[in-house]
């Protein structure tokens, strides 16, 4: 139960092809990362899992469900049960931190309580765990625009938290963020992943993150999946493969990020 799999995923825009025919099978619980160079189809990829993008063809099925044949309200309970976490945080910057954190129970309350601003004791009190959980919990009155790009980003993890999700999906969580920061949120990711026994999928820009943090490492290349195995295998060889045809930045910046031992095999 909870195992996420997709068969035959493609996306077309216009005639150009995104994602090209993606089979995978993640496995309850598993923390997934996927690398690839800008344009390779990560991002499009996570989307369709969610739903925020259709797919041209091809199916996502998570546990029983058909995700890519949900509708109404069974879309919008699909859309709950997924924690989107994006690269811009997505807060209500004039909101303080602790709305913004119950904005997470918005799918199962309803637009009246966000509205009148009005969650009951419950809710209140499971938001405040949530930041707490993420080392938050003293900011709750802030606005939400008055934090730092780190704690934004930990405010949106505890929002996901309130939704009780049952498949976290990040599109490059930590890419505008500090290191010091970076590895906050990803130590979160990872805690959640771990304790909660909750899969995460999450679209990196560093390899030496994804080498750090998953079980589990998706290498994709002009809407491919070219690389699948653990962190361990991403080698300079998978890595010439992910990044093969790039731009000679991307390449170097891959390969870089590798440690010596693993660049000289
Ligand atoms: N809404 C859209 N309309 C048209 N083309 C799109 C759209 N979204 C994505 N694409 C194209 O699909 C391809 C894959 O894009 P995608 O955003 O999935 O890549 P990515 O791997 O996430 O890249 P990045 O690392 O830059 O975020 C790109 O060629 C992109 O231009
Ligand atoms: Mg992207």
């Amino acid at each position: 139960m909870g195992d996420l799999v997709i068969a035959g995923l493609s996306k077309s825009f216009g005639g150009k092809c995104a994602v090209a025919g993606i089979d995978l099978n993640i496995p309850k619980g598993q923390m997934v990362g996927v690398i690839g160079r800008s344009g390779a189809g990560k991002s499009t990829l996570l989307r369709m899992i969610n739903r925020l993008t259709e797919p041209t063809t091809g199916s996502v099925a998570f546990g029983s469900r058909d995700i890519t044949r949900l509708e109404g309200a069974a879309l919008r309970q699909w859309r709950a049960d997924c924690g989107m976490i994006f690269q811009q945080f997505n807060l209500v910057g004039r909101l303080d931190v602790l709305t913004n954190v119950l904005l997470g129970r918005a799918s199962q309350g309803g637009l009246l309580p966000l509205i009148f601003k009005h969650f009951g004791m419950r809710e209140r009190v499971l938001a405040v765990k949530a930041l707490d959980r993420l080392d938050m919990a003293h900011v709750w009155t802030q606005r939400a625009d008055s934090l730092s790009g780190g704690q934004q980003q930990r405010v949106a993890i505890a929002r996901t938290l309130l939704q009780e999700p049952k498949l976290v999906l990040a599109d490059e969580p930590i890419a505008s963020l500090d290191p010091k920061s970076a590895t906050v949120v990803m130590d979160a990711l990872r805690s959640i992943n771990r304790e909660d026994g909750i899969t995460v999928l999450c679209n990196l820009h560093t390899i030496d993150t994804a080498r750090r943090y998953c079980d589990r490492v998706i290498g994709m290349a002009n809407g491919r999946i070219v690389f699948d195995g653990p962190a361990t295998a991403l080698d300079r060889a998978a890595l010439r493969l992910i990044y093969a045809g790039g731009e000679e930045h991307d390449v170097n910046e891959a390969v870089t990020s590798v440690d010596i031992q693993a660049a000289s095999g």
